[in-house]
This record gives structure tokens, sequence and C-alpha cells, in this order.
């Protein structure tokens, strides 16, 4: 044992140490013809001999692993004495992450409308071809229907929704007509799919910003006022803002509206009275119920916003986010 420290105490690397244990444990040991040596040993005897090797072996196992456990302490203390290690050094520092432009202009329009008394509401993106097209009065010859604009999942029967204009048709289908549940004050933010030639400009997914208000004597003054309300909690006071006469098939009149920011007018909402036909089309009679909706292009509304156009928007690469964080 005395010899085995002396060699532990003298070894310098690990290798070192690998090579005394198996001189003192493998196959060719001291010890290991001790144990060979057992079985030359009367029975009686074999018990008392086997228990003290056992001992032996599990000293050397100790002091071997003792050993190692120094001998790494050593290196690393020679390594830190050595090295220009500066603990005072600042470390790499946190890099917070943040939510993606879209979801802030999402949570900013929902938290307009809240204050305005709507809730949430969400629809399926697997759309039934009812509720995206039919019973908004989109017929089978309008173009938005055409194979070029919408992703048939199977024919005729599931789609991928076009805008989220199917919500509102889910929702006004499931209160049955029910007037006691008057007034509807829904928003529904998410992703619509457009089967569209790729550009800078447009993207086959995207994201809009539903609102649907339906109930006694609702006016067009009301619509405009919520959409200036939306508009100037996302831009400031100072936003421009201008209507338009517009067309849609579920909507009469129809508007849209264009922002300035300074960059141009650009049309970021469509938005009209639900049209009589598709109030009734969902059980509700159009001489005493009237509505508003509206669809924001939330990407839009983001682009304008950070400065993007729709391929920076959603490509996905950090760099633009943080050139985006830094500009806004
Ligand atoms: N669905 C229209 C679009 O995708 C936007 C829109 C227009 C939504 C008028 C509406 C509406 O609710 O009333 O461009």
């Amino acid at each position: 044992m005395k010899e085995l420290l002396k060699e532990l105490s003298a070894a310098n690397t690990p290798q070192d140490l690998d090579n005394i244990k198996s001189k003192w444990l493998g196959k060719k040991s001291e010890l290991k013809t001790l144990m060979d040596g057992l079985r030359d040993l009367p029975a009686d005897q074999r018990a008392a001999r086997g228990a003290e090797i056992n001992k032996l072996r599990e000293s050397y196992e100790d002091a071997i692993e003792d050993a190692k456990k120094d001998l790494s302490r050593r290196l690393i203390n020679e390594k830190l004495a050595n090295d220009n290690f500066d603990m005072t050094l600042p470390g790499g520092g946190t890099r917070p992450g943040a939510l993606h432009p879209v979801s802030v202009i999402e949570q900013k329009c929902i938290d307009a409308m809240r204050r305005l008394g709507f809730t949430v509401t969400t629809g399926p993106e697997i759309e039934e071809p009812s509720y995206n097209f039919d019973l908004l009065d989109i017929p089978l010859h309008h173009p938005a229907r055409d194979l070029q604009d919408t992703f048939w999942i199977e024919k005729d029967k599931k789609l991928l929704r076009t805008h989220t204009t199917s919500v509102q048709s889910r929702f006004m289908m499931s209160l049955k007509g029910d007037e006691s549940k008057l007034p509807i004050r829904i928003v529904s933010p998410g992703r619509v799919y457009r089967n569209e030639a790729v550009d800078a400009s447009h993207l086959a997914i995207f994201h809009q910003f539903e609102g649907l208000m339906v109930g006694h004597n609702i006016k067009l003054s009301e619509l405009k006022g919520t959409i200036e309300f939306i508009l100037k909690e996302i831009y400031g006071p100072n936003v421009k803002i201008r209507f338009k006469p517009k067309y849609y098939p579920y909507t009469e009149p129809s508007i849209g509206a264009d922002i300035d920011i300074g960059l141009g007018w650009m049309t970021i909402v469509g938005a009209g009275m639900v049209s009589p036909q598709v109030l009734r089309n969902f059980g509700f009679d159009p001489k005493r119920v009237s509505g508003f909706a509206f669809g924001f292009g939330t990407s839009r509304l983001a682009g304008e916003f950070t400065g993007a156009n729709m391929r920076e928007l959603y490509g996905m690469d950090l760099r633009v986010f943080k050139k985006l964080a830094g500009a806004k």
C-alpha cells in the first residue's frame, strides 16, 4: 500500500493514474494473483481470505480515486494560475426576446376593441365554403372563389379560409336569429390564405383582424368611429385617415379606409354595413336589426408600423427584426 501511495503521489497526468490502476488492479496485478490463489485454499479458509483480499482491493481503489480527484484539482488550479482569465470581465449579457410585429399589432387592436366592449372569437382555418363564401353572398362565379385565389383542400367541400369574415358567419349562425342575444360585438384575429403570386407586398399567408357588431339601430357613423378609434390607438392621434367607397358582396354600403403615416396612402381595412340579405341568411330581420363589419389587414398594419415589406415581415430573419425594433 505504501508503495502504491508513493506511485500515486508521483503521478502527473491522468494517463499515469490509468497505468497505476492497471498495474495494481488489472489482470496482471499481484491482487489478481492473490485472487487466483484462493482456488487452491481449503474451503474453510477461503471465505476469510477472500474477505481480506476484497478489503485490500477496496483500499487500493479508494486510494486511486482520491488521487484522481487531487490530480484534477491540481490541473485546474495550474490552468487558472497560468491563464489570463479575468473574473471581473462583464458577461455576454442576456438578450430578451420580443413579440413578432404582427402579434404586437394584433394585441393593440384587441386591447382597443376590448375597451369598446368587444370580445375575441376564433374560427377554424380549414373552413367550409358555406361560411367562407355562400352565406356571405359571395356567388359561385365570384373571382375570389377562383382556383387561383383559393386553396381548396377538398374540391367544393373544404378550403383554407380566404378571410376572417368566415368567423362572422359562424358566430351569426350560432345565434340562430335569436334577437335576445344581441348585440353581437366580436373581433377575430387570425391567419388567412390566398393562392396568390408571391411578391414583396403579397403573400399566400397573412393576418387579418375582423370585427362585427350587430344589434338594433347600428349606424355607419359608428363603424367610421370604431375604425378611427383603432387606428389612433395604433398610430397615435395624428394619423391621417381617409374613407372611400368600396364593394363587398356582404356589405351595403361598403367602405374602405386608407392611412398615411408619411409613406403615402395605403388601404388597410375593408368594411361596411352588413347587407340585408346577409342578415336574412342568418335568420335576422333587416327591418329591426342592423350591423357593421370590418376586416383589417393586420399584416399591412404591421408593415406600415415597422416599415417592413411583407416578405421581411414574414421572413423570420432576426437581423431584420432587430433593425425594425431599433427603428420604432
Ligand atoms: N373580407 C374582406 C377582405 O378580405 C375584408 C372585409 C370587408 C371584411 C368588409 C368585412 C367587411 O367584415 O365587412 O378583404
